[in-house]
């Protein structure tokens, strides 16, 4: 066990939390591993510079998998999506109503650049539903499988062949419902990209749900910037200390040897924090919980807890049994961790998902534009649904403009909402403080802010390796 585990009262990690615990986790969350990386501050340059980032679109966003959009954002033949990525732009088309097989490269839906082969106008401006994709420049026309069909004016076009023309590919796969595109035709698979991940993420069933909200703001920092503020618990005592009576200082970061894009981190819910704090009670633990999730104005007073009954078997019991009412599917089984803890994953670059039934969301962080200093963050809220019931795909996505609460913005619970908001004055912060100090590094504790470690020591594998033909 990692002596760096903090230690609260009786439990000295979060195994010790999960070993007493009614119904126990799979047996891969009884694992924990802490890779050894050998630097222990980055430079700020990698958020501050935009050699930096002219590096990342080059190295890093042009090889790596990413998540595109959601199969059920393109359900019929002919619906086409938009992804822009820095100063890139890819059309996502589903080119049959066949449904994709999970990590298997499809040619159910295709992915291209967002640009015309003749001039080189964007071909697709927003999500859409075609029959063909024509330029609305001069008409220049491809068939949904890329193929050039017509050439307005054909004749004053002579060294042009149709057959040599066809728009640019880049590859498609699809794991449970998401849609990944890859600009690199050298790259790995995506199965083999995703590593651990779809093995401990398979009881999420994300291939059986769809997104049924979505947000989007752009935020004034460099996307690891906001998304690095996800990947610790180190800063829940300073940023969110209202939570500090049931959402405990003890969590488990796990970065493992030889796994290049994946980390994750448990964190364990109804339990205090312990340093620096006096000690509750069980109901005390509860009562705060109870006016903490109601934002302090609860209608109903806090339920009260039988002889014996910790404050974290009481909302495991509940999680489980409200799951089971919402869903119709039984969850009565769940371990007491997937049901009421933060099991968080990094999906490198840019993708972070939870495990269990806590928080059923996907964040994900891109670079708005060209731009370094500015992110675009997305929150998908996701649901069980089966598809035929999904009268419109298309979810409607809540664009927040900068000032916009996310305890408002109605995706989130409002909760959840109110914590996001205290992460978001963080944020606003730290460009600027990171352009307005003289140190030239940023440092990074060596637990909590390891899954930061694992992130960069995999940004540098791609940095590092040299562009083809180089
Ligand atoms: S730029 Fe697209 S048809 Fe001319
Ligand atoms: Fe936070």
């Amino acid at each position: 066990m990692n002596k760096l585990a903090p230690k609260n009262g009786k439990y000295t990690s979060y195994q010790d939390v999960i070993a007493t615990d009614k119904i126990a986790p799979p047996e891969d969350m009884h694992m924990h591993s802490s890779a050894q990386y050998d630097f222990h501050s980055i430079s700020k340059a990698r958020y501050t510079e935009v050699e930096y980032h002219d590096l990342e679109m080059k190295k890093v966003w042009s090889r790596v998998w990413q998540m595109a959009c959601r199969v059920e954002d393109i359900p019929e033949e002919g619906d086409t999506y938009v992804y822009e990525i820095g100063h890139l732009s890819l059309i996502v088309v589903r080119v049959s109503d066949d449904e994709p097989q999970s990590l298997s490269e499809t040619k159910v839906i295709k992915a291209y650049y967002n640009s015309c082969r003749h001039r080189g106008r964007k071909l697709v401006e927003h999500n859409t539903s075609v029959q063909c994709i024509r330029c609305p420049y001069h008409g220049f026309t491809w068939s949904l499988e890329g193929e050039l069909t017509e050439i307005p004016y054909e004749w004053d076009f002579s060294k042009i062949e149709k057959k040599s023309m066809p728009l640019l590919e880049v590859r498609v796969d699809v794991w449970d419902g998401f849609v990944f595109i890859n600009m690199d035709p050298d790259a790995e698979s995506l199965k083999s990209y995703l590593e651990i991940l779809p093995e401990q993420l398979a009881n999420n069933f994300y291939g059986e749900q769809v997104v049924v909200k979505h947000s989007q703001q752009v935020l004034p920092a460099n996307w690891k910037t906001v998304m690095e503020s996800f990947m610790e618990g180190l800063h829940a005592q300073e940023t969110h200390g209202h939570t500090w009576a049931h959402l405990s200082d003890i969590l488990q970061y796990d970065t493992f040897p030889g796994v290049r894009h994946i980390s994750r981190s448990f964190h364990a819910v109804g339990l205090q924090v312990s340093e620096g704090r006096e000690k509750l009670t069980e109901q005390e633990i509860m009562d705060h919980f109870h006016y903490n999730v109601h934002l302090g104005n609860p209608d109903t007073p806090p339920p009260q807890l039988g002889q014996g009954v910790t404050a974290r078997q009481y909302m495991a019991d509940i999680m489980r049994a409200q799951h089971t009412l919402k869903t119709g599917k039984d969850h009565m089984h769940l371990s007491d961790a997937e049901a009421l803890d933060v099991l968080q994953y990094t999906l490198f670059p840019n993708i972070i998902l939870f495990r269990g039934i806590t928080l059923p969301i996907i964040l994900r962080f891109r670079p708005n534009k060209n731009d370094h200093s500015q992110c675009i963050f997305d929150i998908f809220f996701l649901e069980d649904k089966p598809k035929s019931e999904v009268e419109s795909p298309a979810v409607e996505t809540v664009h927040m403009a900068a000032g916009d609460t996310y305890e408002e913005a109605g995706v989130l619970e409002d909760w959840l909402g109110h914590v996001y908001d205290q992460d978001m004055v963080n944020i606003e912060n730290m460009h600027g403080g990171l352009l307005s100090g003289p140190d030239q590094e940023v440092y990074l504790s060596d637990y909590h802010e390891s899954r930061i470690k694992h992130f960069h020591h995999a940004l540098n594998l791609y940095m590092n390796k040299e562009l083809g033909g180089e």
